[in-house]
Order: structure tokens, then C-alpha cells, then sequence
């Protein structure tokens, strides 16, 4: 069986009076006026604790989505069970009906569930229309067609077998179950993170981010209905703290499926070192982490084309994109011109609410990523090396805005050249053009992060210099366009160094994580 290379799911326009704006405007309505009550799903059934959180919008923190429960220690076991229950018939299941569910997954967002999960994604994690549509709907569904497609190419790869023998390769789930700790900014890699290691026979224990409960409950009732078996996916919210003591303790963890911070993806293989004389199998480690993504632009690059890159780049979703430009660097001849016209596009920016149309910048996630963010614009405040030339103010009352925000400094290691902030700030080195060379290495030198980058250049031969100074400097590396954006099948995602273990989501490298294979001989 082969399922063919399908086509990335097309971007709708939300235009006003099409049929996806008025669907996804009910979605919206519906969703703001309830408060939805998200339980723990064990072993298919739903299981509430009373131990609640709230899920709260981000640009009107008064406003509360729905109410959650909470895990502990005994219903992370109870999860585990599930899962491992489930693993004696889900890893029996062939793989065409593995994915013929995953693909039942990606129809079921495509043509039913889009406008529920968007405008759960922009509510719950103040996503504008475009920036829910590229991710809850495009990125979703993109991934599980696309890895559909590599289970096939995988599935079929065997080896060579001589006259009078057999030989196989038997692409064996994992033995154990696979814990997934997912991300709040992007609906797709929270649906990925599962839906992967769940195509390879997997079954898993899911924590998601709290503050991305609502779009992620969803996807668990998408699940059900495509016919993802109960016990496949264990959906427990709660603190990481409470279900990881569980989890890392267990004989039968056979695998981590993590989008996160570098520090917590540290924890976790901490945790796994401490108890590794325990476990069945080596369990696999696989996490995509941080970033400290840069700009870099060459004198004679298009300065406009730059510009629009760093604004898209650094400021789209508020910079809460892993791969969001957080650092620039900028030849010092065409600085002024290129400092002029960010000024010029960021004083257009609307700031506001994810469901006005108009609306680039909404708020930041929650109250510990604004005091976060704010901490290091007022750095840059205090600073005599740093100068701020463009936004640099917050406001928590209502909801948790902070304006896009542009740092100056003289100094290459300033702490906002150098740590990830996850928000609207970017940060630019004005470079001297005679040291385009002397620049690329200290860009390289400066974070231990190295998970996407773009160079801007007219010239191929500095494009050439800049792609073998910074070559292990990003898992993805673009020439004359945002760092942001890739596109499953198209821009293979992931980074090394502190950015993870670069085995680029949605695609074959990262199913292969989920497999252990078994080879047969047979003598005829
Ligand atoms: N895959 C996402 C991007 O490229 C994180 O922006």
C-alpha cells in the first residue's frame, strides 16, 4: 500500500461574507459564551477530580473559557495503565488502518471541525485569523497527511532478500508508552506531539500546556470521532511536576515527545539518567526546545524584503513562535534606512483583540510571559548599552499586551542578544560592513541555541560565506526570508545545540523515533 505525497491544505481567506468567516464567527460566539469543564480522559472515559484550573482569555484575562481538572500522582498511573492496556491491540493494528484514522483526523479538521478549533486557538491563545488558520487548520492537518504519506515510503523500505531466504523488517510500535508534553503556541504541534508516535502503533500519555486546554480538548473529541480507540491517547492537564515523578519512574516509559522550554527538556533527561537502570528499554528523547532565531543581513540585501521579514518574523504571534527573529544583525550603511522604515511599519501596527480582523499584535500568553518579557525590556531601559527605538511598553490590566518592542545596543552579548524571551522584542547589533565575516562567527558564538536563522543577500558568494560560517548555527536556515514559517513537507522543522534533537516534525525522521524495528529471516 502507498499513499501519495499529498498537497499542503490550501489557506482560507476569511473574507467578509465567505462561508469559513461566518462559520468561524459562530465558533467564536459559541465558545465566548460558555464556560466549557474539560475533564481527564483515561482509558476513554472521562474522569473529574475537582481539582480545578481556569482557562482564561489572554487579551481579557476576566473572561474565563472554561475550567479544567487537574491531575495528580494517581491519575497519571491510571493513564499509564490505559495506555499500556490499550498497546496490547493498538500495536497489533495494521498500519493502513492507522492511517486511514490519521487521514480520517486531518478530514474531520478540514472540513468540519476548522472554524471550532480556530476560533478555540485564537480565544484561548490569542491567535489572530491568519496566524490560527496557518497553524489549528493548515498545520494540522498538513502534518498528519504528510506523515501519513512517510509511514508508507518507511513501511516499504525492506531489505534485500537472496534465493532462498526472506528477509523483513518488522516496524515494531515501541515496547512501553510514550509520554507527550506539549507546547501552548501551536495547536498543530500539540496534535503532532501525539498523533506521530499514535500512527506508529504508539499509545500515549498526554500532558498539554494549560493555557491551550480549550483547542486541545477539541482535538481529543476529533480524535474519538475519527476513531482513535479509547486508551490511545490519555489526555491528563495538570502540574508537570505531579504526573513527571509518575511518568519518569515508570519501568515501561518508552519514549518523550516534548515541544518546550531547553530548561524543563534538561529535567526530563535528568529525570530519565536518574533512573535509568529501571527502565525496559532505552527510552527516546525527543524535544524541540528553544531558540534565539537571528536575522542577518549582508549590505547588499534588499532592505525593504529585510524589513517586512523582521517585522513578520520578530513580531507575528508576538513573537511566541519558537522560531521567532529575536536578533538582528544590520550593516551599519544601510542602517538608517532600514531603522526608518521599521519605525514607519511598526507605528501602523494594530495592537487588539484576536477576533478583530484588523489586529496584528494580540496579547501574550499569560501574567508569568508579560512580567517575563517586561523584565528584559526594562534591562534594555536601564542599560547604557541598549536603546529602545520602538515600543517598549506593557499592560496587564485587561489583558497582557506589550507593545513590539526594538532594541538597539552596541554590545553583542547584551543579556536580549543572548536569552530567549518569547515575546515581541527583537534586538539588533549594528555591524561595521567591513566585518561581515567577524560578525557571522560572533552570531554563531552568541547563543547556545540553534534552531532557525535567515541571511539576507543579493550576493551568492556571501550567501555561500554566511551558510558555511553559520552552519551549525540553525536546523533552518532561509536566504532572503523570515526565519518563521515553515511548512510541513516543504521546510522540514528542527534544531540542535540547546534547540532540541533536530528530528524535524512531520516527517520521517521523526517517525522513525517511534519504531523499533525487528528483523526476520526465514530460510525457504
Ligand atoms: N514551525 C513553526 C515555524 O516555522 C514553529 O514558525
Amino acid at each position: 500500500f502507498k499513499y501519495d505525497l499529498p498537497k499542503n491544505e490550501p489557506i482560507l481567506s476569511y473574507l467578509p461574507c465567505s462561508p469559513e468567516r461566518e462559520a468561524l464567527e459562530n465558533e467564536i460566539k459559541r465558545l465566548s459564551s460558555e464556560v466549557m469543564e474539560i475533564p481527564l480522559i483515561i482509558g476513554g472515559k472521562e474522569v473529574r477530580t475537582g481539582k480545578k484550573g481556569k482557562v482564561v482569555m489572554p487579551h481579557n484575562h476576566g473572561h474565563v473559557l472554561a475550567e479544567y481538572h487537574m491531575a495528580g500522582p494517581e491519575e497519571t498511573q491510571l493513564a499509564i495503565e490505559a495506555a499500556l492496556k490499550a498497546h496490547e491491540y493498538w500495536s497489533q493494528v495494521s498500519w493502513v488502518e492507522r492511517l486511514s484514522i490519521t487521514l480520517k483526523v486531518a478530514e474531520l479538521i478540514s472540513k468540519k471541525y476548522r472554524a471550532t478549533l480556530n476560533a478555540a486557538t485564537m480565544l484561548g491563545q490569542g491567535k489572530n485569523v491568519y496566524q490560527a488558520e496557518i497553524d489549528a487548520a493548515c498545520e494540522t492537518i498538513d502534518f498528519l497527511r504528510f506523515n501519513a504519506h512517510y509511514i508508507s515510503e518507511i513501511y516499504n523500505q525492506q531489505p534485500i532478500s537472496e534465493t532462498g531466504t526472506i528477509n523483513r523488517l518488522e516496524y515494531r510500535p515501541l515496547e512501553g508508552f510514550i509520554f507527550t508534553v506539549s507546547p501552548f503556541n501551536f495547536t498543530a504541534i500539540a496534535s503532532n506531539l501525539n498523533m506521530a508516535p499514535v500512527l506508529m502503533g504508539n499509545t500515549v500519555v498526554w500532558k498539554p500546556a494549560s493555557t491551550a486546554l480549550l483547542s486541545n480538548y477539541i482535538l481529543m473529541q476529533i480524535y474519538k470521532e475519527a476513531g482513535v480507540p479509547d486508551g490511545v491517547i490519555n489526555f491528563i492537564p495538570g502540574k508537570g511536576s505531579a504526573i513527571g515523578n509518575v511518568v519518569f519512574n515508570h519501568p515501561m516509559l518508552a519514549g518523550i515527545h516534548f515541544t518546550g522550554s531547553t530548561v524543563t527538556f534538561n529535567t526530563f533527561w535528568k529525570a530519565v539518567s536518574n533512573n535509568i537502570g529501571k527502565y525496559r528499554s532505552y527510552p527516546k528523547l525527543v524535544g524541540e526546545t528553544g531558540g534565539k532565531d537571528f536575522i542577518f543581513m549582508h549590505p547588499s540585501a534588499n532592505v525593504n524584503e529585510a524589513v517586512i521579514a523582521a517585522v513578520r518574523g520578530a513580531f507575528e504571534y508576538q513573537g511566541q513562535k519558537c522560531s521567532a527573529a529575536s536578533r538582528a544583525y544590520i550593516p551599519q550603511s544601510v542602517w538608517p534606512e532600514f531603522k526608518t522604515k521599521l519605525q514607519g511599519i511598526l507605528h501602523e501596527l494594530n495592537m487588539g483583540e484576536p477576533t478583530d480582523y484588523e489586529t496584528f499584535v494580540n496579547a501574550v500568553i499569560d501574567e508569568a510571559s508579560f512580567d517575563n518579557i517586561m523584565s528584559y525590556i526594562e534591562k534594555a531601559k536601564e542599560s547604557d548599552k541598549a536603546e529602545i527605538v520602538a515600543g517598549g511598553k506593557g499592560d496587564k490590566s485587561k489583558g497582557y499586551f506589550v507593545e513590539p518592542t526594538v532594541i538597539v545596543t552596541s554590545d553583542p552579548h547584551f543579556i536580549t542578544m543572548e536569552e530567549e524571551i518569547f515575546g515581541p522584542v527583537l534586538t539588533i547589533y549594528v555591524y561595521p560592513d567591513e566585518k561581515f565575516e567577524e560578525t557571522l562567527e560572533l552570531c554563531d558564538q552568541t547563543s547556545p541555541y540553534a534552531l532557525t536563522g535567515a541571511i539576507f543577500s543579493a550576493d551568492r558568494e556571501a550567501l555561500n560565506t554566511a551558510c558555511r560560517i553559520l552552519r551549525y548555527s540553525a536546523g533552518n536556515f532561509y536566504f532572503n526570508d523570515k526565519p518563521t514559517g515553515a511548512v510541513v513537507g516543504q521546510q522540514p522543522f528542527g534544531g540542535a545545540r540547546a534547540s532540541g534533537t533536530n528530528d524535524k516534525a512531520g516527517g520521517p525522521f521523526n517517525l522513525i523515533r517511534w519504531t523499533s524495528p525487528r528483523t526476520i529471516k526465514e530460510n525457504l
